[in-house]
């Protein structure tokens, strides 16, 4: 296995520590930030590399990396593993972790203490949770413990029975009304920055002018202070039919097949590995092999 080849080589990052200080500037200075989600060493080391601002350990990491249907079953003790691993790789961009289904709707306490165990055993610098003014409480209490909160509204996949689907949000007065003080709530409870998901422009674009928080957009129009998507969508590495809002920047699911099939075909055509892929006695052990077989009389060596 050639991984030494990989984790072992040189990982210096010339760019400064992404923080939350760094996300709110790039809002004042109206740069646009930009974030994937990720959820394995290899991956978030070149989405780092690339100089992306934050990486999500979404718990999209359900769909696209355990195949489950929804985001609903993934446990903490799987959003754990996989942030750690991105820790591990990340050296600038700043990493938060989606807290997942179940861990802290219920009781605020229980929400406190997961959250704590991201920072505590992952390495997270930052959480994500979904909903809006009615996780005041629980921001608040996080924020407490000195853990950044990113917060997500509009179309919430954590709420997916309660919507009866995943659909675009803020669609008529009412939904407006209700996006623009969810957003206000979560801005005034103080989170570092606000996921805007399936929601119309134009109501992105008030929401974005009003809030002191960045809003970070997917499938919310140009006009939120940065972007995210998930890495899986922009390489064609999912499997159900592209969302509107998703642009994908490359084909590896073709990339991949290709390089797997042309194994599959090298091994089996006696083409792989070659001479120069193996590995060799050195030349006097060799000999010394050939002269005993020869001396026991046993069949003769020779490659
Ligand atoms: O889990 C996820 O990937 C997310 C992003 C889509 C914002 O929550």
């Amino acid at each position: 296995m050639s991984v030494t080849s990989f984790n072992g080589g040189q990982h210096s990052s010339a760019r400064p520590k992404v923080t939350t200080q760094t996300i709110h500037d790039k809002k004042q200075r109206r740069e646009p930030i930009t974030c994937l989600t990720a959820y394995d060493y290899a991956t978030s080391r070149l989405v780092d590399e690339a100089g992306i601002d934050m990486i999500l350990v979404g718990d999209s990491l359900a769909q696209v990396v355990l195949g489950y249907d929804n985001t609903l079953p993934v446990t903490m003790e799987e959003m754990l593993h996989h942030t750690r691993a991105v820790r591990r790789a990340v050296k600038s961009a700043l990493v938060i972790a989606d807290m997942p289904f179940g861990t802290y709707q219920g009781n605020v306490k229980e929400g406190v203490h997961n959250a704590v165990r991201f920072v505590k055993e992952s390495g997270a610098e930052a959480v994500k949770l979904e909903g809006g003014a009615k996780r005041v409480d629980l921001i608040r209490r996080v924020l407490d413990c000195e853990i950044p909160v990113m917060g997500h509204i509009g179309l919430t996949p954590q709420s997916l029975h309660k919507m009866g689907g995943y659909k675009v949000q803020g669609k008529d007065l009412a939904g407006v009304e209700q996006l623009v003080k969810d957003a206000i709530a979560l801005d005034e409870a103080g989170v570092f920055s606000i996921v805007l998901e399936g929601v119309p422009r134009e109501v992105a674009a008030m929401i974005t002018h009003e809030v002191s928080a960045p809003t970070i957009g997917i499938g919310a129009g140009p006009d939120c202070d940065g972007q995210v998507l998930v890495f899986h969508d922009i390489l064609s590495l999912t499997f159900a039919p592209k969302a509107k809002f998703v642009r994908r920047y490359a084909d590896a699911a073709s990339l991949i097949s290709n390089a797997v099939t042309q194994f599959k075909t090298d091994v089996e055509t006696g083409s792989y590995p070659s001479d120069e892929e193996s590995y060799h006695l050195p030349r006097e052990t060799k000999s010394e092999l050939e002269a005993l077989l020869r001396r026991k009389q046993l069949k003769a060596y020779s490659v």
